[in-house]
């Protein structure tokens, strides 16, 4: 095709992409239109790598090479993860696009002879690709660290010379990036504007406990969306700002709404500090009684309820428990008892966690209800059945002022008539601190693996 021609069929091909992007994302607004919108937006990208690929004029071999491997490791390992391992797979693919920014801009100063003859505009836009893409590259490389558990979960930092230290790292990152920008032709500027931008994106990272990880994921997550729209602007492709920008502005609505549901602002996230392992509860001297109880006894005060509200979080996920609570609540419905769902927002480990896993199990959409629209009703349901949910239903978010998490907007489990609790043993969730919900007198506890115990409770459901 001659470039006359590349002018015309290029800008379409980029116009029709980016109307899939945002169709697509229509798309994932909802569980079941989810699917179809990430394939949607598929499609979108795939037309603008086409599209970008016409104008390529040499490398081919390269970028073929290129494309080889990236699809090798990607497929397999997109395909192969687990559910529950979704948001540290999410840091990395995330965090490879913020290093592809970096090296673009590298790149880019390689190439214009340290930016000799180089609009301003676009000196502007490459530096600032090359801070945020690698800040974004090796903090999600943390972030991935850690809930991989391939790094402690719990905050690592400096203590409270942590900011200064960022600080400084910043300005120093900003001061060879103006050195870099103004004719210093030698590549030891950009590299160390690189080196610099790294040591900040881990020191960022270091500090922020487990429980914050997913937020901070979605964070960097944006920071990538704006880098390389700033290196679409630096390059001058408008498929590249535009996705940049729908990255960044997605990534930014939901690092919000994640904050807004922890009642969290996002600077005391990045701050860091708050979230542990989450293995301990809390041993304040205080003795406490729990009660412990049976799937025979489980059964019974559900069989005879009229309305169970199921609490799944973070441990029906790891249990893998969607189909075993399904299928009890089939049986529970069969003797007329009323089955719903109450999700909270940050339940599990990413957004939608557990929308996703119980329409995997093919749970009725209109069963699942969101906090706001059930919390009044659990005041007057018999039996509120906690499936590997913790941090979610801890009542010390609503009634003690020195609970690290409160303000954290909760399910009002607590208030239910009857709580059965599903969980291995008394320790703490994502937050680490101890539950009270555990030591209330209407509570329960049902120890064991949430889907060995669901499906002992569904055999004992046949037999009543
Ligand atoms: P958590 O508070 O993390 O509690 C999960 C519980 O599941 C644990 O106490 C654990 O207790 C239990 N568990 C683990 N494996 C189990 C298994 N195989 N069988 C039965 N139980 C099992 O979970 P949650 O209530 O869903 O709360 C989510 C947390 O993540 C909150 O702190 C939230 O702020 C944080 N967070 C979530 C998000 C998103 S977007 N979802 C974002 C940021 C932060 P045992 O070890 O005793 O079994």
């Amino acid at each position: 095709m001659d470039t006359g021609a590349l002018d015309v069929v290029v800008p379409i091909l980029y116009i029709i992409a980016f109307a899939l992007f945002i169709y697509g994302l229509m798309g994932l607004t909802g569980p079941k239109t989810a699917v179809r919108g990430n394939k949607i937006a598929a499609v979108g990208m795939l037309i603008a790598v086409v599209a970008t690929l016409l104008r390529v004029q040499h490398n081919w071999i390269l970028i073929v090479i290129g494309l080889v491997v990236g699809a090798a490791l990607g497929v397999p390992s997109a395909r192969q993860v687990k559910m529950t391992a979704m948001p540290q797979m999410v840091a990395l693919f995330n965090g490879v696009g913020g290093g592809a920014v970096a090296l673009i801009a590298w790149s880019e100063f390689r190439t214009s002879g340290g930016f000799l003859d180089t609009a301003t505009y676009v000196v502007v836009a490459s530096l600032f690709a090359a801070i945020v893409g690698s800040v974004s590259f090796w903090g999600s490389l943390i972030a991935f660290g850690k809930l991989q558990e391939i790094l402690p979960g719990r905050p690592m930092g400096l203590g409270r010379a942590q900011q200064a230290v960022n600080a400084l790292l910043l300005l120093a990152a900003v001061a060879c990036a103006v050195v870099a920008g103004s004719g210093g032709a030698s590549q030891l500027w950009i590299i160390l504007v690189l080196l610099l931008a790294a040591a900040l994106g881990v020191m960022v990272v270091l500090p922020i406990g487990g429980a914050d990880m997913p937020v901070v994921i979605s964070l960097l997550n944006a920071l990538t969306g704006l880098s390389a729209a700033a290196a679409g602007l630096a390059l001058d492709n408008t498929a590249m700002i535009v996705a940049g920008m729908i990255v960044g502005a997605s990534g930014s609505i939901l690092t919000n709404q994640m904050a807004v549901a922890m009642n969290r602002t996002i600077p005391a996230i990045v701050a860091g500090g708050f979230g542990g392992t989450g293995v301990a509860a809390s041993d304040d001297g205080v003795e406490r009684t729990v009660r412990s109880t049976s799937a025979s006894d489980a059964a019974i005060q559900m069989a005879y309820a009229s309305q169970v509200i199921v609490v799944p979080g973070y441990g029906m996920a790891v249990a893998q428990a969607q189909h075993a609570v399904k299928d009890m609540a089939k049986l529970l419905e069969a003797k007329g008892v009323e089955v719903k769902y109450a999700i909270h927002p940050v339940a599990g480990r990413m957004p939608g966690h557990m929308n996703v896993l119980l329409a995997e199990a093919d749970v009725a959409y209109d069963a699942l209800k969101e906090m706001d629209e059930i919390n009044d009703e659990f005041a007057r349901t018999d039996v509120t059945l906690v499936i590997g949910a913790n941090d979610v239903t801890n009542p010390a978010a609503r009634n003690d002022p020195s609970s690290p998490i409160h303000g954290m907007p909760i399910l009002n489990v607590d208030e239910s008539r009857n709580v059965i609790v599903l969980k291995r043993s008394m320790n703490s969730g994502f937050a680490g601190i101890d539950n009270p919900l555990f030591y209330a007198e209407r509570t329960s506890m049902l120890f064991g693996d949430a889907k060995q115990s669901v499906m002992e409770v569904t055999e004992e459901l046949k037999s009543l």
